[in-house]
């Protein structure tokens, strides 16, 4: 497990395993690592010959400087996670040396990026564009391993690949809930005790809606799942869409589709958590 901070070091150590004729997997993260990020090395180990993975909590995709700076970064910790698995290489690299001047480049992902996370949070997903472009651009790899969780990223950097005409397979992989079916965060440690326990509700309620599947209409079961998350004390629904998995379109009917997914946001106190399920 060798530990590289310099973009030259490891583009040649990269180069070299090329030359080698190794296939080479990227898990992209911003660390505070949990299971869900590891599951993501366990599959790039699976179904590569190298496996690398990178610790940056990259500035240009947060559009809430509180959230930039109360984002948990604990490297030791990440370290010591990571050494179980062990990636062949985890590269950290300086928010200096990744952004030497403004990245001003603007990507353009059609309809994807308007409506969820890309309407709620302006400017995100071309910051997460710009540092996954780059990272691609270093360590160019033949898979990128990316979570379900983030199920609008996931199509977002599908659609930026393809835009850059890259070489570079798009995995994505299952959502890994604890123990009470809360989809796994980095954020989930800023939780206090009491709103981890009421969080929890979030997915229940996901678990909940898919049997109502068709008894209810969308628009019913759109208002329900709100009210029901709502009536907590401690979470209140940021958004909640029934979308198309491929074009990111809300449906209206259930045969507006057939890969319905249910993507939800919800503030618990200061700390916003994303979720999601197919319907
Ligand atoms: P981060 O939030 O650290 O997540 C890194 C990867 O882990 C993402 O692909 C995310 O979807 C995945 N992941 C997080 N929680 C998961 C869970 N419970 N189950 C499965 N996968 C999970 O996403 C980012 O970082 C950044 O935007 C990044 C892509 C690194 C660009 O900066």
């Amino acid at each position: 497990m060798r530990i590289v901070k310099l973009i030259s070091e490891t583009q040649s150590i990269i180069s070299e395993y090329k030359a080698n004729g190794k296939r080479v997997g990227f898990v992209p993260t911003m660390g505070a690592l949990h299971k869900g990020h590891l599951s993501l090395v366990a599959q790039s180990k699976r179904e590569n010959d190298i496996t690398v993975v990178s610790i940056f909590v990259n500035p240009t995709q947060f559009n809430n400087l509180n959230d930039l700076k109360t984002y948990p970064r604990i490297l030791d910790k990440d370290l010591d996670l990571l050494s179980e698995y062990e990636p062949d290489l985890i590269f950290i690299p300086e928010a200096e040396e990744v952004y030497p001047e403004p990245d001003t480049r603007v990507f353009n992902f059609g309809d994807i990026e308007k409506v969820m996370e890309g309407k709620n949070r302006p400017g995100h997903f071309n910051g997460v564009a710009q540092v996954v472009s780059k990272l691609f651009d270093y360590i160019r790899p033949n898979n990128a391993y990316f979570g379900q969780k983030d199920f609008q990223q996931v199509a977002v950097i599908k659609q930026m690949t393809k835009n850059l005409e890259l070489d570079i397979n798009i995995v994505a992989c299952p959502i890994i809930r604890e123990v009470d079916g809360l989809a796994m965060s980095s954020r989930n440690m800023l939780l206090s005790k009491v709103e981890r326990k009421n969080a929890a509700k979030i997915s229940e309620t996901l678990f909940k809606a898919c049997n109502l599947v068709p008894d209810f209409s969308v628009s019913q079961l759109k208002e329900w799942v709100i009210a029901e998350i709502n009536n907590n004390a401690y979470l209140e629904v940021e958004y909640f869409e029934i979308v198309d998995d491929t074009n990111l379109k809300s449906i209206e009917k259930w045969d507006d589709s057939d890969n319905r997914i249910a993507c939800i946001t919800v503030q618990v106190g200061k700390v916003r958590l994303i979720d999601n399920i197919s319907l």
